[in-house]
């Protein structure tokens, strides 16, 4: 704990993104929310994102502390270093969660922790993701956020919230220079947790770098990339296979502007004997910007 319990992105067109999320993500809508938004659902949680007006960014983030106890030894650390951790009873009614606090994460990201979720009474399905997510226990996915301040970032969500490094990336990829850290939510035992459930690295464009969703095969990789492509989805990185988490992806944009990434196959870990290095590459092979694969024909 804690795992990715939901995500809360503004976004400027909503029509754009139900399409978007439901027929290229093949995520399901759960309801109309009160500020005129909606909500999608991607396994047995009642709700995994929050669609709402807003100037195309991650807007909240909520942890899953797993119990109450969970939830006051985070919160805990997080008072006892001085950050204002407040009680939102309101807030947990409206996220359908069983209790709620909040503070905001070194960047001014709205940061929600929180134990107890609505899960729905009805199975999750997609008509275009047969296989269904990897998500319930494990989360919701993972987010590379970005970081102004890595020390800060460091501070707050190892030392604070709890996450363990898993690895960094240190590279050069296409001229751009790049050096993530990784990190997972430490297992209970009783579970594995993903190979990251967050990721920062150098101030980026927006607050958001990508959110990940993973799926249950192979193929429904493939005919989600079939599905941006033919939807005009501008693609960011063709199929690639990742060297830390060994998530064979692709990465596209959302209709925000910030990208998500669409894989398969994540490595877990199970929070024993566990060695930290650094990466010299971002992937094993592919992941490429699609106009190095398909430059322009002379004429
Ligand atoms: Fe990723």
């Amino acid at each position: 704990m804690p795992t990715l319990g939901y995500l809360g992105f503004g976004v400027s067109d909503l029509a754009a993104w139900e399409g978007f999320a439901t027929g290229v993500l093949g995520l399901s809508r759960a309801r109309t929310l009160p500020d005129g938004g909606f909500s999608l659902r991607m396994d047995g949680h009642a709700e995994r994102f929050h669609i709402v007006p807003g100037g195309d960014d991650l807007v909240h983030m909520g942890w899953d502390c797993g119990n109450a106890a969970g939830l006051s030894a985070v919160v805990d650390r997080l008072t006892a270093a001085g950050i204002t951790v407040t009680e939102d009873a309101a807030l947990a009614k409206a996220r359908r969660v069983t209790r709620l606090l909040r503070c905001t994460d070194p960047d001014g990201v709205p940061t929600e922790l929180f134990f107890g979720p609505t899960l729905s009474e009805e199975a999750f399905t997609s008509p275009v993701v047969p296989s269904g997510f990897v998500a319930d226990a494990l989360g919701l996915g993972h987010i590379v956020l970005s970081s102004t301040d890595r020390d800060a970032s460091w501070r707050f969500y190892v030392e604070l919230l709890g996450f363990r490094l898993s690895d960094h990336i240190v590279c050069e990829f296409y001229g751009h220079p790049v050096n993530l850290s990784f990190f997972h939510a430490p297992s209970d035992g009783s579970a594995p947790s993903r190979h990251h459930t967050l990721a920062f690295g150098g101030p980026q464009r927006k607050r958001l770098h990508h959110f990940m969703m993973e799926v249950g095969e192979l193929e429904d990789v493939g005919k989600a990339y079939d599905r941006a492509i033919q939807a005009r989805v501008p693609i960011m990185q063709t199929l690639g296979r990742h060297p830390n988490d060994r998530m064979l992806s692709f990465y596209a944009l959302t209709p925000s502007q910030f990208q998500f990434e669409f894989g398969w196959g994540g490595r877990l870990i199970d929070g024993t004997d566990w060695s930290t290095t650094t990466y010299d590459r971002i992937s094993d092979w592919g992941h490429h910007p699609p106009a190095v694969v398909a430059p322009r024909r002379k004429k």
